[in-house]
């Protein structure tokens, strides 16, 4: 494993990510990380970038015993900085912030960390600089900007760099992260979804034993259904899988799910409908953050009724609940926000936990959205669950704007329908990162045949977006949208005019409401 100590940067994780991608295990802990306290005997121990300098009163400072560890360390940016402020020498504010590419020079006499490395583009993003070397040190790259974009100690394997390797505008960054952890730190290279399963049925068996039951909500999602899966492969029918169909969902997807988990994967589903009690708890609310509590509180009240309903044959309890947390929620919770750090609550499953006294288990915690993914292929999930869009709890019940009826949930889903039938038709579903249909509640006339409508909107969202906290809108041809209008003000009833939202997030969010 590489320790990766996390000083606040944007950034931090992407280190995580890149070692991710060639196989090898790295765990991101803030920068407060006691090393006494450690779970683990890392093989390396990189030190992120951060927007402090080492010399602020109350700037994060890394446990002096990284040293004593005795293994590589390799600072980045203001990691760069916390080793030369440790080593007690040479950092000052830079006269201006250094943002974005940088050409660097490595230096002809070998540093095992730039092995193979030519002089090429980097990516800086720094205010304080190197300014001396510190004791017992020497450059080994440099930038027109800088004599010392890295530097190594002469005799001790520990480096810094001032650019960022993490990001994909350092052309060679990737091979910088593998010369440090494979050549130098000889961590193994033995991260792949392969080892993944087999490791984490071992540890489901462990944690469960060999008697005790575990529940889980399915939503039709990637993350849920793998989780399923993987318990299903653990501890067999000890785990109970339970469906509600809250009627809220896309078309077809009930059906979909039953037929990918119950007939497909042989996972032990039981499917609740329970359209009218959600849609009875949704009468008469327009507001969006209620309409979420309304969901969200029936969801609870549905599960626990039939989680309870379960009895283990030989009358156990069921101890469990499985929880598909992905490792960015709990980098969220574990990255360091400066003094007054933050945890982040798993509210959404938070009632759940109180009320059943079950106790989480989370197999998919230590996995990017990309290795779920990736592991769902494995496990033999269908192509087109593994790849669905994300689609949020609530479901229709927030891309219905205003009161949310069973006929008004009917337009949307058929309009979604429409819409989401075209991309895949016209082979853009995988291209786009998220696309759905929403109702607008406002009348607007039309004219079809010799009719005069008067019906309300549609409009239309498809987004590309990395990590969905900025997004873009996608650029569909005016062909491609001029067929998807056409289709659904001839095929929804309901509908009498067709937009298409051209705000990209920042400002605007995802969904509508
Ligand atoms: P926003 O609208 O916040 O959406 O830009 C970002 C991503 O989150 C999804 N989303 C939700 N997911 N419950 C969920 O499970 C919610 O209440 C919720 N609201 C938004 C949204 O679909 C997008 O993928």
């Amino acid at each position: 494993t590489i320790l990766v100590l996390d000083f606040g940067s944007q950034y931090s994780h992407l280190i995580v990510r890149r070692l991710r991608e060639i196989n090898i295990y790295a765990e991101m802990l803030p920068c407060t990380q006691k090393i006494s306290e450690l779970k683990f005997k890392p093989a390396g121990v990189i030190l992120s970038g951060g927007p402090y300098s080492v010399y602020d009163d109350g700037a994060p400072h890394a446990d002096l015993a990284i040293f004593d560890l005795n293994v590589p360390i390799l600072g980045i940016c203001y990691g760069m900085q916390e080793i030369a402020w440790i080593n007690g020498k040479g950092v000052s504010r830079g006269e201006k912030r250094e943002y974005g590419p940088a050409n660097i020079n490595v230096k002809s006499n070998s540093c095992p960390l730039f092995e193979g490395m030519d002089n090429s583009r980097v990516w800086m993003s720094h205010h304080d600089k190197l300014t001396e070397l510190p004791e017992g040190f020497e450059a080994v790259a440099t930038t027109g900007n800088t004599p010392f974009a890295g530097i190594a100690h002469k005799s001790k394997p520990i480096y810094g760099i001032q650019f960022h390797p993490e990001v994909t505008h350092t052309v060679q960054g990737k091979r910088l992260l593998s010369n440090f952890a494979v050549n130098i730190c000889h961590a193994p290279q033995n991260w792949t979804m392969e080892n993944f399963i087999e490791n984490a049925i071992k540890r489901i068996r462990a944690t469960v034993g060999p008697t005790a039951e575990a529940i889980g909500a399915v939503s039709g999602g990637v993350d849920s259904s793998v989780a399923a899966k993987l318990m299903k492969e653990a501890i067999g029918d000890r785990f109970h899988a339970i469906f509600v169909d809250n009627g809220l969902m896309r078309k077809n997807e009930a059906v979909q799910v039953k037929k990918a988990l119950d007939d497909g994967l042989g996972i032990n589903l039981v499917v609740v409908n329970a359209e009218d009690e959600f849609l009875d708890n949704l009468k008469g609310i327009t507001d969006p953050e209620k309409k979420r509590k309304a969901i969200g509180y029936t969801f609870i009240h549905v599960f626990e009724r039939v989680a309870k309903s379960i009895k283990p044959k030989d009358g156990s309890n069921i101890e469990y609940l499985l929880q598909g947390t992905l490792y960015p929620d709990v980098i969220e919770s574990v990255s360091f926000k400066g003094p007054s750090q933050t945890i982040k609550s798993h509210h959404n499953v938070g009632g759940l936990i109180d009320n059943m006294q079950l106790k989480l288990i989370e197999p998919l915690r230590e996995l990017f959205k990309d290795e779920v993914r990736h592991l769902g292929e494995l496990l033999g999930l269908p192509e087109d669950l593994v790849w669905r869009h994300p689609f949020p709890g609530p479901g229709i019940g927030i891309r219905v704007l205003g009161e949310v009826t069973k006929k008004q949930v009917e337009i949307a889903r058929e309009a979604d329908y429409v819409f989401i039938d075209e991309i895949r038709k016209a082979g853009l579903y995988r291209q786009i990162s998220q696309a759905f249909a929403c109702l607008l509640p406002v009348r607007s006339v039309g004219v079809m045949g010799d009719q005069r409508m008067y019906e309300q909107v549609i409009a239309l969202r498809a987004i590309e977006t990395v990590d969905f906290m900025t997004a873009d809108w996608f650029v569909f041809d005016a062909s491609f949208l001029k067929r998807v209008a056409s289709r659904i003000v001839n095929e929804v009833i309901g509908v009498s005019r067709v937009t298409y939202d051209i705000t990209s997030k920042p400002p605007a969010t995802v969904e509508w409401e």
